[in-house]
């Protein structure tokens, strides 16, 4: 698998990040609860060096429930405040403003004990593309204000917003990077769609997509395709093709059409809830 990601691209968003992170008190950074390690770009732990720190696990409502407890558990194990959202739904938003409060509490107290007055806590969203960092914002504001999608290149202007006196939240998310040296975290970028697809071979996503669901969601496909899964991962896509009539003007197997129907059900959830990366894999 082939991925570039581009220096010149990293060297600017790293530029604004480490701007914007001056600015505030608190780091809210975002994952996909599908992926939550891949989901991540570690060099923040550097970037937010010293600032309160909030992990949300997004896109909750398309992983496993048993997985997200688990993953939860693992990060507060490693001293994370760690709450599961989804975003589009508005799900977990008070689980969220309870751990910006724990967050920021002992910077309060410290601020207290000093004599000073306690300003609201200042809050930025980060995270790598597509892990709903505009739909965070949008939701937990309440407010239409940050658009969601990917826009590079629109000017950003530092605007709060404030959120019922107590805290202020930048409304434009800080961009992370995906880092995948490591192929599977390619692979699991990939698959949930957060790597741009078209430098990708979907025919080839969509077999690997087949070996992993065989393994971590055993019947999910085969129910979905009324095709039996013990067919090899090319077999099963050829009969699946077939079954939704993905076929040429010839009547060859359009493995593209095919290829992308599968995929966008498992993005989709309508493979059910299906968490990619478990804690026990990570070494
Ligand atoms: P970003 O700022 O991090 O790049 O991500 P953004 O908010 O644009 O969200 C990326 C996609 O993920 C959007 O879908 C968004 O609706 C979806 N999304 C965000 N949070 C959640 C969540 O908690 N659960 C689920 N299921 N989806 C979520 P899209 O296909 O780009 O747009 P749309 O179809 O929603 O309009």
């Amino acid at each position: 698998m082939d991925v570039q990601w581009y220096p010149g691209h990293m060297t600017k968003t790293i530029r604004q990040m480490q701007e914007d992170i001056r600015l505030v008190d608190l780091v809210i950074e975002i994952t996909d609860a599908r992926v939550p390690i891949s989901g991540r770009n570690p060099d923040i732990d550097k970037l937010a060096g010293g600032k309160a720190r909030l992990l949300i696990l997004n896109k909750a409502d398309l992983a496993d429930e048993s997985a997200n407890e688990a993953w939860a558990a693992y990060f507060r194990e490693r001293g994370f405040s760690c709450v599961l959202t989804d975003a589009r739904a508005r799900g977990g938003m008070k689980g969220v403003s309870a751990a910006i409060d724990a967050a920021c509490r002992k910077k309060q107290e410290r601020d207290r004990a000093r004599g000073m007055k306690i300003r609201p806590v200042r809050a930025m969203v980060a995270g790598i593309p597509n892990v709903g960092k505009s739909t965070f914002i949008n939701s937990f504001s309440g407010k239409a204000t940050a658009k969601t999608g990917n826009k590079p290149g629109v000017t950003r202007g530092k605007q709060w917003i404030r959120l019922g006196g107590k805290v202020e939240l930048l409304d434009t998310p800080g961009l992370l990077w995906p880092k995948f040296e490591d192929r599977r975290v390619g692979e699991n970028l990939a698959l949930v769609g957060t790597i741009n697809e078209n430098i990708l071979n979907e025919e080839e996503l969509a077999l690997l997509l087949i070996s992993r669901l065989k393994e971590i969601a055993p019947g999910a496909l085969g129910q979905r395709f009324e095709t039996d899964e013990e067919l090899p991962a090319l077999a099963f896509l050829e009969e699946a093709g077939r079954r939704r009539g993905c076929l040429t003007k010839g009547g060859g197997i359009d493995y593209a059409r095919i290829a992308r129907l599968l995929l966008d059900d498992f993005r989709g959830g309508k493979l059910g809830r299906i968490t990619l990366e478990r804690p026990e894999d990570i070494e």
